[in-house]
């Protein structure tokens, strides 16, 4: 017990950085043209809450931890996996949650509900019962906004609210731009869990060439002048997941322009 209140105790300083809209690592790519602005006084959570954690680490490590436990095969212990986990990713964070989560439900039920949860960190969360389930939730996008509407290359903020009137589950927020030299950008969001309310979430998007893109690494966007669509889905769970817990709530799409100066 008190082991785990340390590790409580460590975990609780970073989690003191996110306003509980936060970017998570996911398959959806890099997506760091896409950030949020300003963390949202309501957003923010009391006292500790291990369900983000739990969502932020699965999407960092469900991927790495399914390569291990394949290698590794009849797994003996938790410690075995997680110091594999913080070996392979070089993140001392990581193992400490890897050992938290393990310690929890022990190491043969962590590596059933690794491979069930099929790379969904929602549901995974759900599944070892960190995070809550909340299926009578409900929201929908009441605001979708761009400024500049119109303009060249350059930051743009993206004003997004919500309006739930059951409260939602915990989920994800996908953003996605549909550019026009090529392929879309997506960054996905976490939310927690809240009541009925209207939530409100400024985001920055930066609508110009990334300096420090490697084109050998994949595609660069260019941020072309044209005319470019924004897409929002707020979700109960992960967005498009087919497994149990998971909706979109609402998708709203709206537009800007990008003009050659
Ligand atoms: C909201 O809650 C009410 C009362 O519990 C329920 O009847 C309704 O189906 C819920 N809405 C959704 C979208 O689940
Ligand atoms: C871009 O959007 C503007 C305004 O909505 C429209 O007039 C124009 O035809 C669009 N251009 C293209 C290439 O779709």
């Amino acid at each position: 017990m008190q082991n785990t209140l340390f590790l409580l105790c460590l975990l609780a300083s970073p989690l003191a950085l996110y306003a509980s809209v936060r970017p998570y690592k996911n398959y959806r790519g890099s997506g760091t043209a896409i950030s949020t602005a300003t963390p949202v006084p309501q957003y923010q959570k009391v006292g500790l809450d291990l369900c983000p954690t739990c969502i932020q680490f699965t999407g960092e490590a469900i991927n790495e931890l399914l390569n291990i436990i394949l290698n590794l095969g009849v797994v003996g212990s938790c410690g075995k996996v997680c110091s594999a986990l913080e070996q392979k990713t070089g993140s001392q964070a990581l193992g400490l949650v890897c050992d938290l989560l393990c310690d929890y439900v022990g190491i043969e039920e962590f590596i059933k509900l690794i491979q069930k949860a099929d790379l969904d960190p929602f549901y995974f969360c759900e599944l070892i019962k960190i995070c809550p389930i909340f299926d009578t939730g409900d929201a929908t996008i009441t605001q979708l906004s761009v400024t500049p509407l119109s303009g060249p290359q350059g930051p743009k903020q993206i004003a997004v609210a919500y309006t739930s009137k059951n409260g939602t589950g915990t989920g994800e927020i996908i953003v996605g731009i549909q550019t026009v030299d090529g392929l879309p950008i997506e960054n996905g969001f976490v939310h927690d869990a809240q009541p009925a309310g209207t939530y409100p979430l400024s985001l920055t998007l930066k609508a110009e060439p990334d300096p420090n893109c490697d084109p050998s690494q994949g595609f660069c966007e260019q941020w072309l002048p044209g005319n470019y669509s924004v897409t929002v889905d707020v979700c109960n769970g992960e967005c498009g997941s087919a497994h149990p817990n998971s909706k979109v709530y609402d998708r709203k799409t709206t537009g800007f322009i990008i003009t050659e100066n």
